[in-house]
């Protein structure tokens, strides 16, 4: 089998790399010159555990290869996946498929042999129906179910544990219209058949929303906890035993039940909101999803709101030390990250910003200014008067709080991601503020 990947970012580097790990021919392709450039000479642009070897191995046995020329690449293939960027438009929150639809007119110019065109990129309702009737607008000479088919095949992969995710899937949907396409994407996908990874074989536009409900109810989960932790402060309860029985029930289920700074990222955020444009469109106006996501942005001022608090009200002039900037860990992806608000929202307060991340910083530089950045999370807290620890590194949760005290202006963690035990920083006399947890004095 031979595929072509149009797009080389998070999910299509992912993705391609995964498939020729399979066994198939891969050639990913990326408008950024300097993207494929790197990726040709073995530097990988993203961060992603696990991705520079298998990137080298497969790339060292032929068959993984990289190239800006998308025309040459996707003639002759079984299989174009897609899987650009689909970012909220400008204003209103609809999914702009610019990126999506260009990719598809320059692969039907290029289309050689019957060949099945995957949507892996987040993709509202009706977009393979419109990516179908565009390929024949460009070439009249096609036609689909004859020279080639579209199908929806959206990914569900994590970033930080993406490979993983990717090799073993809870599921795998596909949304499909012809005997021929499902074949070739059960021939694409045999590795993970033979493992009984259950699939779900759908039609495309049942496949398309199937993506935006699964990420808008991860949403509504972290956004319940969310405001059950506030909740938990009012009553002086736990919200990490909340969360723990409420997620010992099978029917509920314990992931995304984590209290936080609220969701962010490159997905969930832009995918509530097509999900919801969506909804008005068709007349069928989604409630849930628009007060989740009105929530979630209100969550970010209540986090400053909350350190601003624990310093005792004022922070003109104080530093504030900030640990984590990526939107989780694991990835150096900053899109839409909380602690931009955050740091945004602090500054605006009149607090001087130090921070660190393990390999957010880069990124990060390109959205906050006038912070003064570290080497280490103890570098950034010389005379500090917080700590406030808002993405949860495997690094950060095991701080040596002796030294913590002995650099800070006064010892003071509030702890957006609830790492740490209570019983450790009162044993420690370090004031600890969490969430929805019952707060230590020093
Ligand atoms: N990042 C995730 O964790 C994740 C998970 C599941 C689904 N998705 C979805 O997958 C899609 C891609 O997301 P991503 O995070 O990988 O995006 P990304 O921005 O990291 O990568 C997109 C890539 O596509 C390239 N590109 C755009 N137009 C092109 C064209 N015409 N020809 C060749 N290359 C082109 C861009 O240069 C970029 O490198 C989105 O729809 C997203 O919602 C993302």
């Amino acid at each position: 089998m031979r595929i072509a990947m149009v797009g080389t970012g998070y999910v299509g580097l992912v993705s391609g790399v995964c498939f020729s790990e399979f066994g198939v021919d891969v050639i990913c392709v990326d408008k950024i010159r300097e993207k494929i450039e790197a990726l040709s000479s073995g530097e990988i642009p993203i961060y992603e555990p696990g991705l520079e070897e298998l990137v080298r191995a497969n790339a060292g046995s032929g068959r993984l290869t990289f190239s800006n020329d998308l025309g040459s690449a996707v003639s002759d293939t079984d299989a174009v996946f897609i899987a650009v960027g689909t970012p909220s438009r400008r204003g209103d929150g609809h999914a702009d498929l610019s990126y999506v639809y260009a990719a598809a007119e320059e692969i039907a110019g290029s289309l050689v042999g019957r060949t099945v065109i995957v949507t892996k990129s987040t993709v509202p309702v009706g977009t393979g129906d419109e990516i179908e009737r565009r390929i024949v607008k460009t070439r009249p000479d096609l036609k689909p179910g004859r020279d080639f088919d579209v199908v929806s095949n959206p990914e569900f992969l994590r970033e930080g544990s993406a490979i993983e995710d990717f090799m073993r899937p809870d599921r795998i949907v596909v949304g499909a219209h012809s005997d021929y396409a499902r074949d070739v994407l059960r021939k694409l996908y045999r590795p993970l058949f033979l493992r009984d990874t259950p699939v779900l074989f759908t039609d495309r536009c049942t496949a398309e929303l199937t993506k935006y409900a699964s990420n808008a109810f991860l949403a509504t989960k972290i956004t319940f906890i969310n405001e059950i932790a506030n909740l938990c402060e009012a009553v002086g309860a736990d919200v990490q035993d909340v969360a723990r029985g409420m997620g010992l029930d099978g029917r509920i289920g314990s992931k995304f039940l984590h209290a936080g700074p609220g969701f962010g990222g490159s997905c969930f955020p832009k995918d509530a909101a097509a999900l919801a444009r969506t909804g008005e469109d068709f007349g069928s106006p989604l409630q849930i999803v628009n007060t989740v996501m009105a929530v979630n942005t209100g969550r970010r001022a209540q986090m400053a709101d909350k350190v601003i608090a624990a310093c005792g009200g004022q922070i003109r002039g104080k530093k504030i030390a900030i640990l984590g900037l990526t939107f989780k860990p694991n990835t150096d992806d900053i899109r839409d990250a909380p602690s931009l608000d955050i740091i945004s929202a602090l500054q605006a307060a009149g607090a001087r910003i130090s921070a660190y991340d393990p390999v957010g910083m880069v990124a990060a530089k390109g959205h906050v200014a006038d912070v003064s950045w570290g080497n280490s999370a103890y570098d950034i807290l010389g005379g500090a008067a917080a700590l406030v620890i808002i993405t949860e590194w495997n690094e950060f949760r095991a701080l040596d709080l002796a030294r913590i005290k002995s650099l800070m202006a006064a010892p003071l963690i509030v702890d957006l991601r609830n790492i740490y035990r209570l019983a450790e920083m009162r044993e420690e006399g370090i004031r600890y503020v969490s969430v929805g947890r019952p707060e230590i004095e020093q």
